[in-house]
């Protein structure tokens, strides 16, 4: 079998809801359905591809548990896919969505299938982070029980790095207010699949944006919020990506098979890797992921025109930046997430993995055309980072 070059044909997800069970827009929605609303929207974006021409479907959840339990098997068969296409559900953590992506991507450049789905979901509120969890007794031997929740490790990264506490709050300033324009401009319309959700007040409406994006932060305010994860602490719910809920998915394919079809594409999947580290500075992820494709490409920070660093909290995306030197300092940035990011777009474990790759691309079509590179990547709990560098065709 001959190696092939795999070209991403489309990308889409739905909106980022809160995992609330009163006040989140998806409070109606169980993890299959929101996975559902991806898939079938690919398939009817992409009418020369029939669900029965996929090689397989890989999704990752970072909690493979309760309604997420084998999500990507259940979910097909329930939702009257053909049985004869195979399933994986793929769990690492936060990364989980952009594993299945790159485990996709590998099957289709080795030569063994010419057509992928790859796609992530999470519903924090039905699957709790954390909920059935267990842990080797070992594990805490090695590692300190209480620097291991994920809010802990933003607190260590946040003294490690000294990331003050006024930076993390204007890097949410500008999450949200990035996410906000590109919201009003509707630069999102490309990649939100809408789905009926419920408001506060139980009426049903179509779902077409982000639920938490502010179009204000007043800074004084958020200079008194409380630090939930340490009494002492600099991280605080302003300064944390949100409990959420949703789904993304990706159609990849052998450029070969896209030519034969005559389906047009703009990017390709040029690299992805995957590297661990220390869980208790798990969101250091990143960092070691632009290291890595910088290092094996020979690529370096101006190469790359848009950068997609999953917010999971502002004190390691910011550690990241600033240990990478791929942008300023300190928030407004120019070339990462020109969308905003998760602080304000909101991270469904599972989901964002995915979600960054999609966003990426719109982003890249739509702010910086001409530019041959981009990068997304994300941390992922117990120490777990990934990124993928794509390349304009
Ligand atoms: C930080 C965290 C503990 C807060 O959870 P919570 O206490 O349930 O709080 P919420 O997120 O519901 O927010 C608390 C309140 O602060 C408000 N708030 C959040 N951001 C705000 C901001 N920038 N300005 C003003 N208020 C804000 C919320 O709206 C909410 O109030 P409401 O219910 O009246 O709307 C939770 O979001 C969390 O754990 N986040 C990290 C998730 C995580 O670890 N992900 C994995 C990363 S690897």
């Amino acid at each position: 079998m001959q190696m092939k070059e795999c070209v991403f044909i489309d990308g889409v997800r739905t909106a980022n809801a809160r995992a609330h069970a009163e006040k989140g827009w998806f409070k109606n929605l169980k993890p299959d359905q929101t996975l559902a609303a991806v898939l079938k929207a690919l398939f009817e974006r992409n009418s020369k591809v029939k669900p029965e021409d996929i090689g397989a479907l890989f999704v990752g959840t970072a909690n493979p548990s309760g309604l997420q339990n084998d999500v990507a098997r259940l979910t097909w068969l329930s939702h009257g896919f053909p049985e004869r296409v195979p399933t994986q559900t793929v769990s690492n953590q936060c990364p989980s969505g952009m594993a299945a992506t790159i485990d996709a991507a590998r099957a289709i450049i080795s030569g063994e299938e010419d057509i992928m789905i790859a796609a992530g979901v999470e519903d924090m509120e039905k699957v709790p982070m954390g909920a059935n969890m267990g842990f080797p007794d070992a594990f805490f031997t090695r590692y300190n029980m209480l620097e291991i929740p994920m809010g802990n490790t933003a607190e260590k990264v946040a003294k490690l790095y000294d990331i003050a506490r006024a930076d993390m709050e204007n890097m949410a300033i500008y999450s949200h207010k990035k996410a906000y324009a590109a919201t009003v401009a509707g630069k999102f319309k490309n990649e939100i699949v809408p789905v009926m959700g419920k408001k506060e007040d139980g009426t049903e409406f179509l779902v077409t944006k982000d639920q938490w994006v502010r179009e204000t932060l007043d800074a004084a305010q958020m200079a008194t919020m409380r630090t939930p994860f340490q009494a002492d602490g600099r991280v605080t719910a302003a300064t944390s990506s949100p409990l959420t809920a949703g789904a993304a998915a990706l159609l990849l394919m052998s450029r070969e098979k896209a030519d034969q079809l005559g389906l047009s594409y703009t990017y390709k999947y040029k690299l992805g890797v995957q590297e661990g580290n220390d869980p208790t500075l798990m969101g250091m992820g990143p960092e070691l992921a632009i290291k890595k494709i910088f290092k094996k490409t020979g690529l370096g920070p101006k190469d790359i025109g848009a950068y997609e660093i999953n917010e999971a909290f502002a004190a390691q995306a910011l550690a990241c930046i600033r240990e990478t030197g791929i942008d300023k300092a300190n928030a407004p940035f120019d070339k990462v997430n020109l969308w905003g990011g998760a602080i304000a777009l909101g991270h469904p474990l599972g989901e964002s993995g995915a979600r960054v790759l999609v966003t990426l691309m719109n982003v890249m079509k739509t702010e910086c055309p001409n530019e041959k590179y981009g990068i997304a990547t994300l941390c992922g709990g117990f120490g777990n980072g990934a990124g993928v560098l794509i390349e304009k065709v």
